[in-house]
């Protein structure tokens, strides 16, 4: 079968589940990483067998590599999908596709011009999880959709992470960082949204590093933690969000979906796999449904592994670009509906990205995809 020719750029943290991704999935051959310290290029390149390591110069200049997946900070996923456009490659990145809207604008429009494909994570929808809950709402077991909820809500990642300062700058936060898998959850569920208003609150004005490494060092916090918004969908369902790094401690579930004749439960949409509950008018309590769908374990890399599929067999992928896009136009519009005190328009919309093969049940059989 052919292969599409991949290359990675920024090799931190979470990069090495894509390098595994590449050894699973047959379609995807990573041949080249690249990353602006280049010994942890090297380092990766050894670890997973990729044959180089390089600048991103170099990377951006093989001809042999059809794909540039995008594994770099937020603050740079811009320039790298608009340089490995300009280079004549598909381009898929880590979320969020961009942190200025006007970038995420220009990734789109170039794209198209060169008639290049642009993919965006996050892929977690594509997940048993997700696409179980997916099934059951397209085969009507909870009616219309009318109503969600979702809710992430923690104290931060200054309890587990000793830097954590970049996630309270411009461009990340609670609504930036998490807000991607929900509400690309949201839209793989329900649809487009059309319509938000939000209100968005810095509580502290400081935070403290609570990790045992660099404990009790104080850093400014220079964006919103606790954004409450409302989101109206095209077809007509009402959507309530929560994100905040304010929050000691919740029992609320990360999403239900509410419809004309029942609700679901869906799992978390940071991860992969179950559970799943239900509840139609008829049972007295949510009861579990098991899942219908395979890629249940950490599949991140299934979105790049879709893109190459279309890339080789023509087709949509699903983690696309323009759903990318709209995900971060709302992350922005709650924002702005804060700020301006009224509510946002949204501008764009997408398409809900097709489910997934119900009988794709192992990673074995990933390449029969589409
Ligand atoms: N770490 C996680 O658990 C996690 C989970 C899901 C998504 N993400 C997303 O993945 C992306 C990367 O996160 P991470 O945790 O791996 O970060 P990281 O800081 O560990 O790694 C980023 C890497 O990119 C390199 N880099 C930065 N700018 C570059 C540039 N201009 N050119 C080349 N290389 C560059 C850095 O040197 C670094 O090695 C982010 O968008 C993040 O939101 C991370």
């Amino acid at each position: 079968m052919s292969k599409v020719k991949a290359g990675v750029i920024g090799c931190g943290n979470i990069s090495s589940i894509y390098f595994q991704a590449g050894q699973t999935f047959d379609i995807l051959d990573i041949v080249a990483c690249a990353d602006l310290d280049l010994e942890r290029a090297q380092t990766c390149a050894e670890q997973f067998q990729i044959p180089k390591a390089c600048t991103t110069e170099e990377l951006l200049s093989d001809p042999d590599i059809q794909l540039i997946i995008n594994l770099t900070i937020p603050a740079a996923h811009a320039d790298i999908h608009l340089r490995a456009l300009e280079a004549g490659k598909h381009t898929y990145g880590e979320k969020p596709l961009a942190v200025e809207l006007e970038d995420g604008r220009r990734i789109l429009s170039l794209a198209q011009e060169k008639g290049l494909l642009i993919g965006s994570a996050p892929d977690t929808f594509l997940g048993g999880g997700i696409q179980t809950c997916r099934k059951l709402i397209d085969d009507g077991w909870i009616g219309e959709p009318i109503a969600a909820t979702a809710f992430m809500m923690y104290r931060g990642p200054e309890s587990f992470h000793p830097n954590p300062d970049f996630l309270y700058q411009k461009g990340a936060g609670p609504m930036f960082d998490m807000g991607p898998y929900y509400l690309t959850a949201l839209i793989n569920l329900i649809g487009p949204v059309c319509r938000i208003t939000g209100t968005a609150k810095t509580t502290f004005e400081e935070r403290m590093v609570r990790t045992e490494t660099n404990y009790g060092r104080r850093f400014p916090v220079e964006t919103p933690t606790h954004i409450a918004g409302i989101l109206e969908f095209e077809n007509g369902a009402v959507g309530t969000i929560v994100t905040s790094f304010d929050v000691w401690g919740t029992r609320v579930p990360h999403i239900e979906i509410h419809g004309t004749t029942g609700s679901i439960m869906v799992p978390d949409p940071n991860q992969f796999g179950g559970p799943v509950y239900i509840k139609r008018q008829e049972h007295p309590d949510f009861v579990e449904v098991p899942l219908t769908h395979g890629f249940t374990a950490n599949s991140r890399g299934l979105g790049v592994m879709d893109m190459a599929h279309a890339i080789v067999h023509g087709g949509r992928h699903r983690a696309n670009g323009e759903m990318a896009y709209h995900v971060l136009e709302i992350m922005h519009g709650f924002h702005i509906a804060s700020n301006d005190g009224k509510h946002y328009t949204v501008k764009s919309t997408c398409s809900k990205p097709a489910p997934l093969n119900m009988n794709l049940l192992k990673n074995g059989l990933a390449n029969e995809l589409k």
